[in-house]
């Protein structure tokens, strides 16, 4: 059995799709060299076009494989790699349709598998009413499968953190209200906005051990922090 995981939230460009591709191509190289897979089921197909283009120039050996599946095949072919895998990776679009019952939302067939919802979140931009508002919906996901064997797990994160930025006055309240809100745990490491992160491709890793450089730093304690969520339930 697999972790199932999603990095979810409806604001767009918070690095949903990103940290997908750059925990995955970490996770399935040395050193953790974790059997697993990304589904990508975001209608702008943002992964599988990068696995294409990657591939154009890359004659190694694929690290992982990338499934352009929609909802409906997700839910056809899930079990199956669920069975091979030890983490399945699925991006997912952002915007809720307001317009469509909770219950069938693309987003919430998808939540219901998953059994890790890591939520990144940027300050500023209206991204707070966006988060709640996304976590009220997801929050109701999260109860109907408290009891069952494989419950949603749901964690925060801050992307893109500057270190000078005039936002982080608002940001720890914004954090606060999230946490009050939605009994939400944050993790410990924020993930830094650097020009790596935003250059990442789904066959190279980013991990590297013996880190010096700002962003290979944050990127190696962020991951570990994550893989020990993920190990253990710790948050
Ligand atoms: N930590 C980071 N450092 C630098 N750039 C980042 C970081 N995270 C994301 N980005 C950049 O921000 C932009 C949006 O990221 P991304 O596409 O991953 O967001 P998303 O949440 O998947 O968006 P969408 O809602 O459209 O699916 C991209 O240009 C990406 O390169
Ligand atoms: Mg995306």
């Amino acid at each position: 059995m697999s972790k199932i995981i999603v990095f979810g939230n409806q604001k767009g460009g918070v690095g949903k799709t990103t940290c997908t591709v750059m925990t995955a191509a970490a996770l399935a190289q040395s050193p953790f060299n974790l059997k697993l897979s990304i589904i990508d089921t975001d209608h702008q197909k943002s992964i599988v076009k990068a696995r294409l283009m990657d591939l154009e120039e890359f004659s190694g050996v694929i690290p992982f494989d990338v499934y352009n599946y929609n909802v409906r095949t997700l839910q056809e072919r899930i079990h199956e790699l669920d069975k091979l895998n030890d983490l399945i990776f699925v991006d997912v679009p952002g915007k809720l349709d307001s317009d469509l019952p909770a219950e069938q939302q693309e987003i919430s067939k998808v939540l219901l598998y998953a059994d890790y919802l890591f939520l990144p979140f940027t300050s500023g931009n209206y991204s707070l009413d966006a988060t709640l508002d996304y976590l009220r919906f997801v929050l109701k996901i999260r109860d109907q499968r408290a009891e069952s064997k494989r419950p949603l797990r749901i964690i925060g994160f801050i992307n893109m953190f500057r270190e000078r930025s005039r936002n982080n006055r608002y940001l720890s309240g914004e954090i606060n209200q999230i946490k009050q809100f939605a009994n939400v745990p944050f993790m410990r490491n924020n993930l830094g906005l650097y020009t790596l992160f935003s250059d990442v491709n789904t066959v190279d890793s980013l991990y590297e051990e013996n880190a010096v450089s700002n962003d290979q730093v944050n990127f190696v304690v962020w991951i570990n922090e994550l893989l020990k969520i993920l190990s253990n339930g710790q948050e």
